[in-house]
């Protein structure tokens, strides 16, 4: 079943161009060129505010949904994780989209916290991969992943496919609200439909960055930078590492570095840093200086002109292709994983079977 390759997680991996375009293709009018949802009679319309509820890897895809709601749609957006969501005793008022992110459909905290807010009488909607799954069942609104099942417990293809789908969702939002015109929505689709080549274009960097997996796998700590849709992404890349390599990780807003972990940097201290060039790239190169000031190694992850720039005295440099603001996470994500994976190889580690961990969390 895995084919040619060593793991699920890498197989899954490799399917992301396939499993994406794929999940686009039911959010994409390829021949008047829009966005529409799979349900086309729903109205999305009068929404003015969106609650957004997942856990692990699906609310890191709902964090950069945040980013993408707010700018594209300009729609307020609340986002917890279910666990402490459930307990909080939110504010939910009437007119409110509650929108849940999940690749199993079963995770037991994410399913109350549905039940929570359908009985507040939230409309409910969400992102899942299994379209038999409870949460598939109790939604108003069901806009599926086709990611096929997703055997490895770390989560790869479901969230880039998770990323294309909330989207397709912002973009259709944004023109369902007249926040964006007839040309801007051509040009988003046009976007879409070359993120699959941008996956594979990143893709192509795999030997790459298997052959600096050697320097990361020493090290006690890793640090994750971003900002912006990419900083959920450094949270993503964080815990993709220490799931299945173990490796004490965590994941930083750029500008938060300052106030607290630049404390721990020090030259054992590999920083991986996310930066796509553009508006905000040159506060994240100062806090890269800051992290080399203190001998800590940098690994920049970041376009032509980003590397062009700031590449010089970093340990090692991965090129991502440049690509619109909405495409990046979802090809900032290929690196984070392979880097995750080489790394657990290099050391070793159970890559399908992560210890301590399930596929599917159905206990609270
Ligand atoms: C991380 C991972 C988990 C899941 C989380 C939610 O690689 O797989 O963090 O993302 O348990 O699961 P779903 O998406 O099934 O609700």
């Amino acid at each position: 079943e895995k084919g040619n390759y060593r793991h699920f997680m890498q197989k899954e991996i490799f399917e992301q161009p396939t499993v994406v375009a794929q999940t686009l293709r039911s959010y994409i009018h390829q021949v008047d060129q829009s966005v529409a949802l799979p349900q086309i009679d729903f109205d999305l319309s009068r929404i003015n505010r969106v609650t957004i509820v997942a856990c692990g890897t699906s609310y890191y895809a709902g964090m950069v949904a945040k980013y993408w709601f707010e700018q594209f749609a300009r729609l307020p957006v609340d986002i917890d994780v279910a666990s402490e969501f459930r307990y909080r005793d939110p504010v939910l008022e009437p007119g409110g989209l509650a929108l849940f992110i999940s690749q199993s459909g079963e995770t037991a905290d994410t399913l109350a916290a549905l039940r929570h807010c359908k009985a507040a009488g939230q409309t409910i909607a969400v992102v899942v991969n299994v379209p038999t799954s409870s949460m598939a069942r109790e939604a108003d609104l069901l806009l599926p992943t086709h990611a096929g099942p997703e055997i490895g417990v770390a989560s790869t293809k479901a969230f880039t496919c998770q990323l294309a789908v909330l989207a397709a969702l912002a973009a259709h939002l944004a023109v369902k609200r007249g926040r964006i015109d007839r040309e801007e929505e051509i040009a988003i689709v046009r976007h879409l439909v070359e993120t699959p080549a941008c996956l594979n274009a990143a893709l192509a960097f795999d030997e790459e960055i298997f052959s600096m997996a050697h320097l990361i796998a020493p090290a006690r700590d890793v640090l994750y930078l971003g900002r912006g849709p990419d900083y959920p992404l450094a949270l993503e890349g964080a815990l993709k590492l220490k799931e299945i390599s173990y490796i004490h990780a965590e994941g930083y807003a750029s500008g938060e570095m300052k106030h607290g972990p630049i404390a721990l940097i020090d030259e054992a201290v590999p920083v991986i840093v996310l930066a796509p060039s553009g508006p905000l790239f040159e506060k994240t190169v100062s806090n890269m200086q800051e992290v080399r000031a203190r001998g800590g190694k940098v690994v920049l992850i970041s376009d032509a002109d980003g590397i062009k720039e700031a590449g010089e005295g970093c340990i090692a440099t991965i090129e991502m292709p440049k690509v619109h603001p909405l495409i990046a996470p979802l090809v900032y994500a290929v690196p984070v994983q392979l880097l995750a994976y080489h790394v657990a190889c290099v050391k070793g580690t159970d890559v399908d079977q992560p210890r301590n961990l399930a596929k599917s969390v159905t206990v609270e």
